[in-house]
């Protein structure tokens, strides 16, 4: 397709042109994921954020992660290809009603751990964040004489409960996506590849997790499928994660989990950039993220515990 080889070579260009590093999840498109730089998890983006010395940051993820982008090296301009390419789980806990709760049991002291996938604005008010690659790591460093309140994902809230035996008060948040996955549909899938591994990410819901052989990050599935004894592998989670897996595990045959109603899973916000609006935002370096600085401060502090934490 010449059209889109061309395009990925203005892409290029325009990157060299801006001095732009273009950092993309694991739920990207193929072709985005073929021209990023780096390609991984909240973590090791979060990292990558952080340690880069381009001037300009192309985030094709969320809006949350470029944010969080911007929140760890607010030097940098920041764009993303889609300013509207957002969270459920973001939207499941706005700011200002997390902050009514925590006013409502100031008496309770909450140690407040936020999963990465939220606002700035929620950031702001958390003692640390945590993504599903270290969760349990920093739920096991929290002070052992605070109530934690987990939010806003009750899916991998109560994985870590599971994991660390601490018990934690659950933000009523989930991921559209994962929610989708289901006993059955997960069960059906098994029967037609009797040998396979079940890989899922905590995000899933517990009648799903149990099904699986491994629950781990997007990041996490990759060694997981590299060093599995196993040619079948079924994959429970965006479906964009097959694109890099099969780059990196050729002799690996990977499975989309399905779900009731389809053959796979795709995360709609994941999917609104494109070649072209990646493009062009390295053209106009627009839309842009921008935040108030003493927000943003406050934002970074838990960002940065967690970084610390999770070395
Ligand atoms: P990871 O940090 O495991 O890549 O997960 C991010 C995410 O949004 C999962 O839905
Ligand atoms: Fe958010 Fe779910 Fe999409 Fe991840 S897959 S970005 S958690 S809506």
């Amino acid at each position: 397709m010449p059209l889109a080889l061309d395009l990925k070579e203005e892409i290029l260009v325009l990157k060299k042109a801006r001095n732009a590093v273009i950092l993309a999840h694991n739920y990207q498109i193929g072709e985005i994921q073929d021209v990023a730089d780096y390609v991984g998890d909240s973590l090791g983006l979060a990292y990558h954020a952080k340690a880069t010395e381009a001037d300009v940051i192309v985030f094709c993820g969320v809006h949350f992660m470029a944010e969080t982008a911007k929140i760890v090296n607010p030097g940098k301009i920041v764009v993303l290809p889609d300013a509207d390419a957002g969270c459920s789980l973001e939207q499941s806990c706005p700011a200002p009603e997390l902050e009514a709760f925590l006013k409502a049991n100031a008496e309770k002291n909450y140690y407040v751990i936020a999963y990465i996938n939220c606002s700035g604005g929620v950031k702001a008010l958390c003692d640390v964040i945590c993504t599903s690659g270290n969760a349990v790591k920093i739920v096991n460093l929290a002070p052992a004489d605070r109530p934690i309140l987990f939010v806003p994902d009750e899916n991998l809230g109560a994985w870590v409960m599971e994991q660390t035996g601490r018990k934690m008060d659950l933000w009523k948040g989930n991921c559209y996506v994962h929610v989708e996955f289901t006993r059955d549909s997960i069960n059906r899938i098994k029967s037609e590849y009797p040998d396979a591994l079940v890989v899922a990410h905590p995000e899933c819901t517990q009648a799903v997790r149990l099904l699986a052989d491994e629950v781990c990050s997007t990041e996490k599935m990759i060694s997981y499928c590299r060093h599995a004894s196993v040619k079948d592998i079924i994959v429970v989670t965006e479906s964009g994660m097959l694109h890099r897996l099969r780059k990196e595990c050729p002799d690996k045959n990977l499975i989309a989990g399905p779900t009731d109603r389809c053959a796979c899973a795709d995360c709609r916000y994941m999917k609104m950039n494109t070649l072209e609006n990646l493009r062009d935002c390295l053209d106009t370096l627009q839309p842009r993220v921008e935040m108030e600085e003493s927000l943003r401060a406050r934002a970074e502090l838990p960002l940065l515990r967690m970084l610390e934490q999770s070395k």
